[in-house]
Parts: structure tokens; C-alpha cells; sequence
């Protein structure tokens, strides 16, 4: 069901532009096609933070009429936008035009008396809206249209590609099919903001910023949500702003080092979203990782989340995906793509271990476009070259310059089809000499490994660092093995000419199918049995994949 969003125009209120890094599956052509100003990732974020400030989310009665409930609502000021979704129970999310509707309904609302256990009493922006008598109310609810927040099925995905015209068409029916939604995005940024809710009840002025895949425009609904308690604001202080010759500064407790202040911050943070945060539930504290963290589910969006701190380099590569995102529109579907077809082979797993990752894979593909000839990406460096003064970054002594206007880079000048690029890069990497080159972005070549993982893709901004330093000998190979096998199914494609309208799982379906390496050796053999038996075989297999274990909440 396509959701009904109704909007009054607010003064001041975000647009639907302010979509920016969630837009424009585009025509696969070529890359220079959408002329439309994009916005700065600065500029999202901040549009994005401030909308979900004014945001609330309610868990309402299943039966509803809508009306009623906006009317109800519409008390406390005029409402911007609103949205239903199911998870356990109907939720509402409602974006007021104003701040202050939330307070004011905020000061309407009461504790509950919960009998036999006791409330903790945080007036948080998580709702819960009884009705006084049901009776009259389901005389007249209507249907309520419900988004949707979680991937088509294996089935339907792969119907919709066998169903497509080209593979160009069915990279683009992926990508649209598995990327984030407007309403996921919102629910996202919603989700940081009330988490920011709880953290401020110990740092009022922190800021809960989402990170990675949520945000850098590579997010495929279901995926987690990272987000990172942003303490630098706190405290900031202009000297020049005082006068005479003092200076004040805050007695605070000092400890050993960063990381244990870390650890001590993020200890009390997961303490009270297990204790007091409504809809936290599974809190891990994970203090002893490289980035420690703190892991849980928040249940009402079915997030799974990994609050982190101090993590200003990873929102600032994630701000470099976005523009790479951004730039041309074969970035987003090649890269969805990929990561499809490796999730489809069990490369990537939701199981931290010796598996490829999606943020290595879209470092991938990156380096393998900045490869093309002419490039379709420009490296990182030349987007450092490109900075001016107000782009300036420097954060724990390592430059992460780059242009922030993505506006003033020039859109490549290559042409080459999705299909193409999809042949060559599996051509690409089947070929590439992993044993002694690194995988370089800022560079956009090759350079050799500084260590002997078998992986090395550098880090683009803390660049002593291996991004894919867990990738094992074996991981690796399976990926190699698997990208040669890819590459030849295609090439075979085109020398049979098989068509779109063949009863074959074909192109980008072909090489979702697991363990393409059986299917080749076997293929003769099976050639003989019926299509529609194939396809009901092929399409179990899919079923056992890994990747269909997430729920209907899209929580792992
Ligand atoms: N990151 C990093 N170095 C790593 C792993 C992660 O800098 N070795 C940063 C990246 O900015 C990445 C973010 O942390 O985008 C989140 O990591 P992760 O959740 O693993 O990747 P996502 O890009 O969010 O992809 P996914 O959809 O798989 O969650
Ligand atoms: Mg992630």
C-alpha cells in the first residue's frame, strides 16, 4: 500500500528535497543526466536532525480512524507530516510543524498506573494512545495505509528481475527495490533523536547523529542503524567571546585515557537505555572492542543499533560515500548490486567475523570506477584538491579534506553501461593481485600492501588503517572464485544470446542464485529439465540464504 502523507505548508518546515541522498535511481545511461542541485550531506543532516526534533512516535490502537487522529492530535499545532508503519503493533509517526506541539503534548500526557510492576516515569517522545471507549471508535475506523519497512521477499525481488528488460533495468529495479525508503529515513533519524533524548539527561547539550549506511545513500532497508553520541559541541568554548584577562574552564573528572573515557560514557548511556529508554530492549555493552560500543534493538522500529562515541572520521567518510553516492547514478545500483550478490553467496554476513563487509565492498567498487578510463569517480585526493578554506577538516591530527559542495565537481564524461561495469568488475577483481596491491581511494590506484592481510583496502582518512584487516585467505578466495564464475556466466549470456523473455533466470537473477559454481558444472545437464522446475528449485535455495533470516522488522 503506497502511504498517503498529508502536508500543510509550514513556514520554515523541511521539504520533501530534504529527501537529497535517498533520490534519483536515474537512468543508467550515463551519469551527467540529473542536473538538479544536490545538498550539501551538511545540509541534510541538519534538516533531517531538526525534523525528527519535532517528531514523535506513537504506538496507537489497531483500530483507528485517521481523522479522528490527526484531529486529536492537531490540538497541540498544525502537523507537517505523518506516516503509519507495522511492527509489534501499529505505530504513528507524526512530524508537528513546530517544536512546541511536542511539549505541549508532552504536558497532556500522563504516566500510566501500571497495577502489580511500577513505571519509570520518562516523558520521552514515544507515545502510547489509548482509546476511552473502542466501541465508537471501530464503527467508523477506515483502512489505515501502513508503510512498509522492510525488503520485498527473495521471491518477489527476483521475479521483478527476471521480469526487467535489461541488466541495466534490473540493476535499477534493485536498487529501487532495496533502498532506504522516505519513511525508513525518517524513522531513522527519529530513532537517533530519542535515543539523543536519554543521553542528554547526562549531557544536555550532546547530539545523537546517525552514521554509515543509514545515511551515505548505500543503506538497503533492514540494514543497522550506527549511530555515535557527538560530545564536541559540549563546552565548545570562544575565548574571544569573554573579556578581561580570564578564562573559565568546567572541574571535571579526569580519567587515564580517551578510550576509558569512552568506555566510562558509553557504560552509563547503555545502563540507562536498558533501565529507562522506552522500546530499548537487548542492551550489550561492548566495551572492550577496537571502537567499543553499545548494542541493542529498539523494538518499536525494529532497529538494531550500535551506539558508538567520538566517531567524527567514520561520519565524514560516510559524508564521502554520499558524494560518491551523489555523483553518478550507476554508483548506487553497481553497489547495490554487488552487495546483493555477495549477501545471495554468503560473503557478507550479519556476523561480525572473516567476511568481507558492505562498507569494503562499496570501497570496491568505488576504486574499481575511479579505474574506468575515463574515470566515472574522481579520487579522493583530487576532491581534497578541489576544497576550499570552509572545507577544511582535521580531526584527531588526520586530514580529511574534501570538497563539500558536490555541485562544483564536474560529472564524468564515461558512458559505459551498468552492464558493462558489472562484466568488468568481476573481471576486475577475478583478476586483481590481492597478494601484493592495496586497494587505494585516496589515490584511485593501486599501491603496494603495507602488511600481509589478505585484504588491504586503506582506510581513506586514518589511512594507516586496513578496513578489511578481518578478511580471511579463504574469504577472500571464495570472493575471487565466486566474481570469475560471475564474470563467465555473463560472457556465456552474451554468446548465447539468451533473451529477456526466456523462462532462465537471467543476468543480475542468474548471479543471485547460490553457488553459481554447481550451476555452471551442472548446467548442461540441467538444461533438460523444465524452466518452471528450475526456477522452483533455484528460488528454495534463495529462500535458505542467510539474508532471509531478517524479519519482517528488518532486525537480525
Ligand atoms: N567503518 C570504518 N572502518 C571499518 C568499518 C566501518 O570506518 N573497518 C565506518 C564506516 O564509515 C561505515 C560505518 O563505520 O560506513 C558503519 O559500519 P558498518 O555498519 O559495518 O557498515 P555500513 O556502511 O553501515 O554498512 P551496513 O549496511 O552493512 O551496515
Ligand atoms: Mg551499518
Amino acid at each position: 500500500l503506497r502511504p498517503i502523507h498529508r502536508r500543510l505548508s509550514c513556514p520554515g518546515t523541511v521539504t520533501a528535497d530534504a529527501r537529497g541522498e535517498q533520490q534519483s535511481s536515474g537512468s543508467a545511461e550515463t551519469g551527467s543526466e540529473d542536473r538538479t542541485p544536490k545538498k550539501r550531506f551538511s545540509e541534510v543532516q541538519k534538516e533531517r536532525r531538526e525534523q525528527a526534533q519535532r517528531t514523535i512516535l506513537i504506538l496507537c490502537p489497531n483500530k483507528i480512524s485517521e481523522k479522528k487522529f490527526l484531529k486529536y492530535l492537531s490540538q497541540h499545532g498544525p502537523i507537517n507530516n505523518h506516516f503509519f508503519f507495522e511492527s509489534f503493533g501499529l505505530y504513528a509517526v507524526v512530524e508537528f510543524c513546530q517544536k512546541e506541539s511536542v511539549a505541549s503534548l508532552q504536558n497532556l500526557t500522563r504516566t500510566p498506573s501500571m497495577g502489580t510492576e511500577a513505571a519509570i516515569p520518562f516523558r520521552s517522545r514515544f507515545f502510547n494512545l489509548k482509546l476511552k471507549n473502542s466501541s465508537n471508535e471501530t464503527s467508523e475506523q477506515s483502512c489505515i495505509p501502513c508503510c512498509n519497512q522492510s525488503p520485498p521477499s527473495s521471491k518477489k525481488l527476483f521475479e521483478l528481475l527476471c521480469d526487467a528488460e535489461s541488466i541495466d533495468d534490473q540493476l535499477n529495479t534493485l536498487l529501487k527495490e532495496l533502498q532506504l525508503t522516505e519513511e525508513n529515513t525518517k524513522l531513522r533519524y527519529l530513532t537517533c533523536s530519542l535515543i539523543e533524548d536519554i543521553a542528554a539527561a547526562y549531557f544536555p547539550d550532546c547530539a545523537v547523529r546517525p552514521f554509515g549506511s543509514s545515511v551515505n545513500s548505500f543503506g538497503k532497508l533492514g540494514c543497522d542503524l550506527d549511530m555515535f553520541l557527538d560530545l564536541d559541541e559540549i563546552g565548545k568554548f570562544n575565548a574571544h567571546k569573554t573579556s578581561g584577562n580570564f578564562l573559565m574552564e568546567f572541574q571535571v573528572k579526569n580519567v587515564p585515557s580517551e578510550r576509558i573515557a569512552t568506555q566510562k560514557i558509553l557504560s552509563v548511556i547503555g545502563e540507562c537505555l536498558d533501565n529507562f529508554g522506552p522500546g530499548c530492549v537487548g542492551v550489550q555493552k561492548i566495551l572492550n572492542a577496537r571502537c567499543p560500543l553499545v548494542r541493542f534493538s529498539h523494538q518499536a522500529s525494529g532497529f538494531q543499533c550500535d551506539l558508538t562515541t567520538n566517531n567524527r572520521i567514520a561520519l565524514k567518510s560516510s559524508e564521502l560515500l554520499y558524494i560518491y553516492g551523489a555523483l553518478d547514478s550507476r554508483v548506487r545500483a553497481l553497489v547495490f548490486s554487488i552487495r546483493c550478490w555477495a549477501r545471495a553467496h554468503s560473503l557478507t554476513s550479519s556476523i561480525p567475523g572473516a567476511w568481507i563487509t558492505n562498507f569494503s565492498l562499496t570501497m570496491m567498487v568505488i576504486f574499481f570506477l575511479q579505474r574506468r578510463s575515463p574515470p566515472i569517480l574522481p579520487t579522493l585526493d583530487y576532491l581534497k584538491t578541489l576544497a576550499d578554506a570552509e572545507d577544511k577538516c582535521i580531526i584527531e591530527g588526520h586530514n580529511c579534506t574534501f570538497i563539500c559542495d558536490l555541485n562544483r565537481i564536474k560529472p564524468s564524461q564515461n558512458t559505459e553501461t551498468l552492464e558493462l561495469l558489472l562484466k568488468e568488475f568481476f573481471e576486475y577483481f577475478g583478476n586483481f593481485a590481492f597478494n601484493k596491491n592495496s586497494i587505494n581511494i585516496r589515490q584511485g590506484r593501486e599501491q603496494n600492501k603495507p602488511e600481509p592481510s589478505p585484504l588491504h583496502i586503506q582506510n581513506p582518512f586514518e589511512t594507516s588503517l586496513n578496513i578489511s584487516k578481518n578478511v580471511s585467505q579463504s574469504q577472500l578466495q571464495k570472493f575471487v572464485d565466486l566474481a570469475r564464475e560471475s564474470a563467465w556466466i555473463l560472457h556465456q549470456e552474451d554468446k548465447d544470446h539468451p533473451s529477456p523473455a526466456s523462462n532462465q533466470p537471467w543476468g543480475l537473477a542468474a548471479l543471485l542464485l547460490p553457488s553459481v559454481a554447481k550451476r555452471v558444472s551442472h548446467d548442461k545437464k540441467k538444461r533438460k529439465k523444465p524452466a518452471s522446475e528450475r526456477i522452483k528449485n533455484l528460488l528454495e535455495s534463495i529462500k535458505s540464504s542467510p539474508e532471509n533470516s531478517t524479519n519482517t522488522n528488518g532486525k537480525r
